[in-house]
This record gives structure tokens, sequence and C-alpha cells, in this order.
């Protein structure tokens, strides 16, 4: 069990619920009924990126995100793994 702190910021609410650094970001927002923007949920469509506030995540695939977006903080939430034990990832500034 690895459980951690995940942040979401959606329609400017902001929500904490635990995490897990086995599931993607995107999963974690589905099962605690978070309105995350989603579609392919392969990695491709871009539907779901996001910008990680604080903490670290691990894309698992990359078909979209250039190396600068990544240096400004965007992900893929259906492809990111938490790294750290805390996150903060807003949806609404991308
Ligand atoms: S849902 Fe398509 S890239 Fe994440």
């Amino acid at each position: 069990m690895s459980s951690i702190k995940i942040t979401f910021i959606v329609d400017g609410v902001k929500t904490t619920v635990a995490g897990d650094k086995n599931k993607t970001i995107l999963d974690t927002a589905i099962e605690n009924d978070i309105d995350a923007p989603y579609s392919c949920k392969g990695g491709a469509c871009a539907t779901c990126i996001a910008k990680l506030k604080f903490g670290s995540v691990e894309l698992e695939q990359n078909y979209i995100l250039t190396d600068s977006e990544i240096d400004e903080g965007m992900i893929l939430t259906c492809q990111g793994y938490p790294t750290s034990n805390e996150l903060t990832v807003d949806v609404d500034d991308i």
C-alpha cells in the first residue's frame, strides 16, 4: 500500500483525495468522482492535459507533450503516475 495525497483543482474547486503510486492520476480522479476531462486514456488525444503545481509525476506514454511543456509542469493525467507523496494537479490552468 502506497497511499498518498492528491489535490485536484477543477473548475476552481480544490479537492484532496487519497491516491496511489500504482494508479494513474486520472484513475484516482475518476474513482473519487472528480470531473477531470479525458477521452482516449492512451496518451494520444491531449484531453487530459493538466498542470502539476506541486509534486512529481512519471508519464508512462506521451505522444503529445513537448519537452518544454513538460518543463513547464504539463502532464497527461491518464499517463501520469505519482512519484511524490503529495501532488497538486490543476486541470484549469492549461
Ligand atoms: S485521455 Fe487522451 S491523452 Fe490522456
